[in-house]
Formats: structure tokens, C-alpha cells, sequence
């Protein structure tokens, strides 16, 4: 499957590999991952960022693929929707099928509300069911949840929001217990204890998985509570503006069916943000690890709405996206494989820097290797460095790989290349965005009432920089507890009379800031999305 000049390289990475084992290259100083980061992360590319025109972040920088969305007027603008005429009523309405959606979704139910899904695709098609590595809570003897926040706290570059950051890792325990209870399947030993591993940037092995598809196998699990329960999901239905009521609140949404191109209103007393990432932007020409159907469309909504943003302009590049073969081109190569022991290593077969460095700096010091330094394996759409696998069953015994990583393992497999006996080649990937909407600790969004936000829409929990398993954790966190807050409020409120002024008066500040192109958002779908008709 490789080419001679990929065979060539990797002789040399097997030439270096007895003296590798059991050595590992030092850590990185402060100082040196700083020169890294400004040099080669692609967050501090100043000419891929724009300045925001308008709205509560006026003035701040934004990648410019998100920019052109901010900059956008509604869908809705020159729509006539008869807003008296309501197609469908709740107490909590979620926008979103993915984990953080169906999260909220039992726990606002299980807490008496009447609760409506919508999702633009169907439930589960989300970034959660991509999620491989696992999900991280400290609930070992020789751990604790402030370890867990020390970790996430630098890792994050010590901008996270300390309440959130707190939340998260209080509450991780607990969340591992209820996804236990509902019936995942997390990898146990023969004793039934739960089996953890180390992923970058922590200091205790508090990673928990369902081998390499721990995050199909939560939504599958989450899935499940939700159709069991009997909540309605109506599926192929986008939320393409917020609705408002008389006191600014928000009151419900406008749904699209994306079938047959109806518009649908939604009247809520309550309504949860839950609609994901941003990776199908494909910022600055990145491939993404993303689901198909992350394309932002909670961060315009809610910004439209009067929103605030926090860290719109850093964005995760997972370290270890496929660079060949070009078919799987930037999928997800776990973090997993470097927890087990697989070293990144050069065209010339040297390990070039610690495994489990945090994401931002592995990513960097990646791209490095194969700019600046000239030491990458050249790929048909680019280039790539090696991640040594066949080490994985030397350090953990052969059988190792099928056993911990076995969706790895199929899909390197289906082209031909065995992981177990030769080295992958990986080069960065657009697969989290780190900001997000601004909210409180119980969830709700800063500035619109009634308004909550959970999930990869929300920005400020981990800060500049996520660590593995944390965006698990959060989507079950954050997911329950805006579930569970917006079943509590929902009590108290009376929805007046709905209406759409702000994107009005957005689009007057677009004009005025001589933005009023002709685009529309949200995006719903990437731009190569095949159109049906
Ligand atoms: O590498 C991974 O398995 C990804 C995990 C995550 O983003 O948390």
C-alpha cells in the first residue's frame, strides 16, 4: 500500500525502534511549548482571522470561515412565517441530536417536562459518535477530582472558567456511574474494574473507554433512553433562527424541514443550544475528524441572538488525523494509540517529541516536522509523520491492538495496511473548536433568558486547549444539567407573543457596517453537500 519512498522511511523508523523502546524524549518546558505554539499552531496564523463587525464580540478575532457566518444575514430575513400559527409546543426544546442533546433530553424528562428534539440529520449523527478514545473522570483511589482540574486547568493554558471547569470535574464520578447504570459498556477487568489509561496533559490514568468506539457506544446507549422514554425526535428538521418573545426571551425556534423545505414553529418555554462543533468550516483548509453536520450553526443562532462568545478564535487540530491513505484523509486516529505506548516519529525513524504532550503543542511540533525542519513523509495531499503502532505490541504483547483498538485496527485494515506490524501515518486534523457560547454554571447562555447551551457550542470549559476526554465528559455533564435546568425553569415560565425583531436588527447592524452580503446562515450543510434537488 505504501509507496517505495514511504517504505524507504519506514525501514529507517524499524532500524531506530529497539532503542527507542522503553526511552521516551523529555517533556517540553513552558518556555519551549510557547515558541512552539507561536511559531507552527495554526490558532496564531494571524492572516486566517478576521475581525468581528458587530454583536456582543465586536472588535474580537474569528477565524475567517466562522467570520463570513457572523457576517451573514438570517435565512429567515426575507421569509414571511406566520408566527401565530404554532406547529408544535414544549417545555424544553433541544436543538440537536448528539450526546449533549440527549442528555439533557432524559434528564429534563426524567424531571417531568415535555420535552421535543430536532436534529438536521438523525439522532446520534453527531460528533459524539466519532469519539474514540474515552471519557475522563477521577474516580480512581490515587486520583481526585482536583487533580482532574489541575490537569485541565493547564492544559487549557489556565483560561478555562473556573465554575465550569469545576463543574466538570465534581460532577465527571457521578456522570460515569449513570452511563454505567444506563447500560454502557465501558472496558472492565475480570474483577468488573473499570479499566483506565493516561491520554495527554494528565498525570493519573483516568481515562475510561469502550475500547476505540467509546463514544458510538454512549450515543448508541443515550439513543436508546431517549426512543425508550418515548421522547419525540423529529429528525431531517434544522433550527434556523431562535424565536423570542415580547420580553426578549427566548420563546421557541423556526424549524426547516430539510426534506420537503417547510417551515415549521416550534413554541418553547424553555430552549437548549446542543447542535456541536464547527469542523465541516474546514478552517484554514483543514481536513476535519468531524461529523458531517457540524457546521456552526448553534454559534450563529445564538450570536444572532445576542449571544457572547468566548475563545471563537482557538480551535483543536488533533494531533493524529489519517495523512494516508487519501480515502480516510484526516479520520481520527485516536489519542488512544500514543496512550498505549506508539511514538511519533520522523521520516528518518526519530521520535521528535514526548507522546502525550497536550494537543495543541503535539499538533505544532508536528507541523513543525514536516515544515520547518523538513522531516515528513511526503503523502499524495500532503505530508505526515510516522506513529510507530507495531511498538504498541511490543510494550503491551501481540494482541494488544485488537483487543484495545480494534476500529483502528478494521480501518487501516480495509486498505491494506496492518497497524500491528507496520507504522500509520498521521498529520493534523480540525476537530474541536474550544470556544463556544458564553454560559453560567447551571447552563443557561449569558444575556438571552431562557436560553441554555451544552455541548462542543459551548465555549470556556476547558479553556485554550481540551484535554481527551473531557468533551465526553462535558456533553454528559452539561448535557444533564442544562437538561435538568431548563425542566426547572420551564415551571415558572408563560411564553408571550413570539417574534424575530433581532434578526432585523442584525441585519440593520450588518448594513451599517457594510457586511450585508448576500449569503445566508446558519450553514446547515458543508458547502460540498450534495443538493438533493
Ligand atoms: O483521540 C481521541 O480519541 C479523541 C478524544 C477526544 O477528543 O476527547
Amino acid at each position: 500500500m505504501y509507496t517505495e519512498q514511504m517504505n524507504a522511511s519506514v525501514r529507517k523508523v524499524e532500524a531506530t525502534r529497539d532503542a527507542r523502546m522503553g526511552t521516551e524524549p523529555e517533556r517540553m518546558s513552558a518556555e519551549q511549548k510557547e515558541q512552539l505554539l507561536a511559531a507552527f499552531h495554526p490558532d496564531y496564523r494571524e492572516d486566517a482571522f478576521d475581525t468581528i463587525a458587530i454583536g456582543p464580540n465586536k472588535g474580537q478575532k474569528v477565524p475567517k470561515e466562522l467570520g463570513r457566518l457572523l457576517h451573514t444575514n438570517s435565512r429567515l430575513l426575507n421569509e414571511q412565517i406566520d408566527l401565530d400559527r404554532i406547529d408544535c409546543d414544549a417545555d424544553v426544546l433541544i436543538i440537536g441530536g448528539g450526546g449533549a442533546g440527549a442528555s439533557a433530553a432524559i434528564q429534563a424528562h426524567a424531571a417531568g417536562a415535555q420535552v421535543m428534539m430536532v436534529t438536521k440529520l438523525r439522532i446520534g449523527d453527531a460528533n459524539t459518535m466519532m469519539a474514540e478514545g474515552g471519557i475522563q473522570a477521577a474516580d480512581q483511589p490515587n486520583d481526585s477530582p482536583v487533580q482532574h482540574y489541575l490537569d485541565a486547568f493547564g492544559g487549557g493554558h489556565f483560561a478555562a472558567r473556573p465554575e465550569l471547569l469545576r463543574r466538570l470535574v465534581m460532577e465527571a464520578p457521578d456522570a460515569i456511574r449513570w452511563l454505567n447504570d444506563l447500560g454502557v459498556m465501558f472496558d472492565k477487568d475480570a474483577q468488573g474494574n473499570m479499566v483506565t489509561t493516561h491520554g495527554g496533559g494528565t498525570s493519573r490514568k483516568r481515562m475510561h473507554a469502550c475500547k476505540d468506539y467509546s463514544g458510538a457506544e454512549i450515543m448508541r446507549t443515550l439513543r436508546d433512553e431517549v426512543l425508550n422514554r418515548g421522547i419525540p425526535v423529529i429528525e431531517f428538521t434544522s433550527a434556523v433562527e431562535l424565536l423570542k418573545d415580547e420580553n426578549g426571551n427566548a420563546a421557541g425556534a423556526v424549524l426547516l424541514n430539510m426534506e420537503t423545505d417547510e417551515y415549521l414553529v416550534a413554541r418553547a418555554k424553555t430552549v437548549i443550544l446542543a447542535t456541536g462543533g464547527a469542523g465541516r468550516l474546514h478552517y484554514q483548509g483543514f481536513p476535519t475528524s468531524n461529523h458531517y453536520g457540524a457546521t456552526a450553526d448553534g454559534l450563529v443562532l445564538g450570536y444572532r441572538a445576542g449571544v457572547p462568545l468566548l475563545y471563537q478564535d482557538t480551535i483543536q487540530y488533533h494531533p493524529t488525523g489519517v495523512a494516508f491513505p487519501s480515502q480516510i484523509y484526516g479520520a481520527l486516529v485516536t489519542e488512544k494509540v500514543r496512550s498505549l505506548g506508539a511514538m511519533l516519529v520522523n521520516c528518518e525513524g526519530e521520535a521528535f517529541m514526548h507522546p502525550l504532550e497536550t494537543r495543541d503543542v503535539a499538533a505544532a511540533a508536528i507541523i513543525r516536522e514536516c515544515s520547518e525542519r523538513g522531516k515528513g513523509v511526503d503523502t499524495p495531499l500532503g505530508s505526515g509523520v510516522w506513529l510507530d503502532t507495531p511498538m504498541i505490541e511490543r510494550i503491551g504483547g501481540a494482541g494488544t491492538i485488537e483487543r484495545r483498538i480494534p476500529a483502528m485496527l478494521r480501518m487501516y485494515l480495509n486498505y491494506g495496511i496492518d497497524m500491528r506490524t507496520t507504522p500509520i501515518l498521521v498529520y493534523p486534523t480540525l476537530h474541536y473548536q474550544n470556544g463556544g457560547l458564553e454560559i453560567d454554571a447551571a447552563g443557561f447562555t449569558k444575556s438571552v433568558g431562557n436560553l441554555l447551551a451544552a455541548g462542543e457550542v459551548v465555549g470556556g470549559i476547558h479553556g485554550r486547549n481540551r484535554l481527551m476526554g473531557n468533551s465526553l465528559l462535558d456533553i454528559i455533564v452539561f448535557g444533564r444539567g442544562a437538561g435538568k435546568a431548563a425542566a426547572e425553569r420551564a415551571k415558572e415560565v408563560t411564553v408571550g407573543k413570539l417574534n424575530l425583531d433581532h434578526i432585523h436588527t442584525y441585519a440593520e447592524q450588518l448594513s451599517e457596517a457594510g457586511l450585508a452580503g448576500d449569503g445566508l446562515s446558519p450553514l446547515l450543510l458543508p458547502n460540498y453537500a450534495r443538493k438533493a434537488r
